[in-house]
């Protein structure tokens, strides 16, 4: 048997499990589990790996920063990153850290991209944003973050923005939880009413599929993409990892 799992806090929603059952079912994969491990704090994936049958794990909230630490070996792109969100158990037992993310966003985001997407905000600073910053910059897409609180020359708070920066920054990625069931009725505070079909708006929040933060960008005639085809591209992407 060869098992994979996901770890993770508060994760009992995970569409992970239920993603790679029905993959394996309908590729003929066969003597494969996925276990979804809720745990409190990062050194119990210790306790996890004792398991030898283990060969690869995904890493969710809190844990894409913590679990760094923990790690034999981490892919050149994933340190850059700063996060890894997955993890391959080598033939000798040693683990190495990738990042799927930044695969799944670029690879989502590219049949939307027109060549007047060259500038982009990203809403939020946390883990993702990190992975959707590396692939604009693999990209050649200037950004600027949008934070709660001021961080820096590279970056606005929502209150400071006006028609001049969604102008500049035609796209814009949200990479806050906002907007996440069951509280669908968040939406990042950008001005909305400035929006136009020059925009195209990036989600990553896949459930609900279609967000506000969408809605209100389609209504004012926005391309929108929401994150649920990224999310089925890491999954796929970290597959081809641990083979
Ligand atoms: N589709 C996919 O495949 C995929 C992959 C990865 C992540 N995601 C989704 O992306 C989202 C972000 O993930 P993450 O790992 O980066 O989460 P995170 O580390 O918790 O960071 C999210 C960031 O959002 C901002 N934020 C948090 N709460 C907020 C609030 N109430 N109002 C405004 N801003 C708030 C914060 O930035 P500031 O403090 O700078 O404001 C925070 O750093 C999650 O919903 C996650 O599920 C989707």
């Amino acid at each position: 048997m060869k098992k994979y799992g996901l770890i993770g806090r508060n994760i009992s929603y995970s569409f992970s499990g239920k993603y790679f059952a029905e993959k394996w079912e309908r590729e003929g994969v066969k003597d494969c589990s996925y276990t979804i491990y809720d745990i409190e704090k990062v050194e119990e994936v210790k306790k996890i790996l004792e398991d030898h049958e283990i060969k690869g794990l995904n890493v969710t909230i809190p844990y894409k920063l913590d679990i760094m630490p923990l790690l034999d070996d981490i892919s050149p792109e994933a340190r850059e990153i700063g996060a890894v969100n997955t993890v391959k158990v080598m033939e000798d037992g040693s683990l190495v850290g990738y990042n799927s993310d930044v695969y799944g966003f670029r690879s989502s985001l590219a049949p939307y991209l027109e060549s007047h997407h060259n500038r982009a905000l990203i809403l939020g600073t946390g883990g993702a944003s990190r992975a959707v910053a590396y692939a604009l910059k693999s990209l050649g897409i200037d950004f600027f973050y949008v934070s709660r609180e001021k961080k820096g020359e590279d970056s606005f708070t929502y209150d400071e923005l006006g028609e001049a920066h969604i102008k500049h920054c035609p796209l814009i990625i949200n990479c806050t939880p906002l907007g996440t069931f069951p509280a669908v009725d968040n939406c990042p505070a950008i001005p909305y009413q400035c929006l136009g079909e020059e925009n195209l708006l990036f989600d990553l929040v896949y459930n609900p599929r279609e967000t506000l933060f969408m809605k209100k960008g389609r209504e004012k005639g926005a391309v929108t993409v929401g994150g649920y085809t990224m999310l089925q591209l890491q999954a796929e992407k970290s597959w081809e990892i641990w083979q």
